[in-house]
């Protein structure tokens, strides 16, 4: 067990599925639920008491409060804000308009506890509340960062090992730029076993041919299929962002794409977006700009561009 505090802000689906998780994989000694519905953290929060003796986590503190509680946290994930909505015309980033507001607030509770915990945002638009907790509220950095494409990775290692038939750990590769529609798989990246993507169909087995157009249509569409059939997505979420939370609390230093402000890579400023970092104790410990193909550099470009839109849009 970490001897660590984690605040989850925001206990809507997708926070009550980052406790569980957070609870099932012993990420923290101590948890605090923070929502402005006071009442529904709480009852978060003593549910999950109900459960953890049946698990593997019998000692862990679980409570909810304000967000004074985030003053001693080692780790806060932010989930806070609406989600997007199954009629929302497929599209994250028409929550700009709520979100920003939600999190400018969040953002100046937290900062005046704490602004060198590591900081985790899940709130979508997420390349937009990422850009803006960190441009706006000085926080320490590499310590904040958000999720990005890594749960678009998480959902393209799975279509991948699914076409080949192979574990889905053995599968490489990424989707990077936004987290949303124009997210795009760096197919030069890509390999299963050492094995590059032109001579996967050598060595794999496989029921139809490879795909690549419908591949990357189908990993950012599937978060709808989602969303139509359940009303919200919040488990594939939840453990990608335990995954960097557990990257953060034991130094795990994995490479996986994250969003933070592009600082001139590829030519690229004011705006964020997700590219491969390592992730360690210090939050984003290093941003990889590898060399890309051009037909990569555009989708990255084109990506960039979409997020900007958003952001001059709201003044940001
Ligand atoms: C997801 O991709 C909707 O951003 C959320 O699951």
């Amino acid at each position: 067990m970490q001897k660590n505090k984690l605040a989850i802000i925001g206990m809507g689906n997708v926070g009550s599925a980052v406790l569980v998780q957070a609870v099932a994989q012993q990420l923290a000694a101590e948890i605090v639920c923070i929502d402005i519905n006071e009442q529904k953290a709480h009852g978060e929060a003593l549910d999950m008491t109900h459960a953890t003796p049946a698990g593997c986590s019998p000692d862990v503190k679980i409570y909810s409060g304000g967000f004074e509680e985030c003053k001693d946290a080692s780790i806060i994930i932010c989930a806070g804000g609406p989600s997007i909505m199954p009629d929302e015309k497929h599209e994250r980033l028409i929550l700009a308009k709520r979100n920003i507001k939600v999190i400018g607030d969040i953002m100046k509770e937290v900062t005046s506890y704490t602004r060198d915990a590591a900081f985790i945002m899940i709130t979508n638009p997420l390349d937009v509340t990422t850009y803006l907790a960190v441009t706006r509220f000085d926080y320490a950095p590499g310590k904040l960062f958000g999720t990005g494409t890594t749960l678009e990775t998480l959902r393209f290692k799975r279509i991948i090992a699914n076409h080949y038939n192979v574990n889905a750990k053995d599968v490489q590769g990424f989707m990077l730029g936004e987290h949303g529609n124009s997210a795009f798989p760096a197919w030069s990246t890509v390999s299963i076993g050492g094995v590059r993507l032109n001579e996967l169909d050598k060595y794999y087995d496989y029921n139809e041919p490879f795909d690549k157009e419908k591949i990357a249509n189908t990993v950012v569409k599937t978060a709808y299929d989602v969303l139509e059939s359940k009303g919200w997505t919040n488990t594939g979420i939840a453990m990608g962002a335990c995954y960097l939370a557990k990257a953060v609390l034991l130094n795990t230093r994995c490479v996986t794409p994250v969003s933070i402000p592009l600082t001139g890579e590829y030519g690229l400023n004011d705006v964020a977006l997700s590219l491969p970092s390592i992730i360690g104790e210090n939050g984003v410990e290093k941003r990889l700009a590898i060399q890309f193909p051009d037909s990569e550099l555009e989708a990255l470009h084109k990506s960039a561009e979409s997020i900007k839109s958003i952001l001059r849009a709201n003044s940001l």
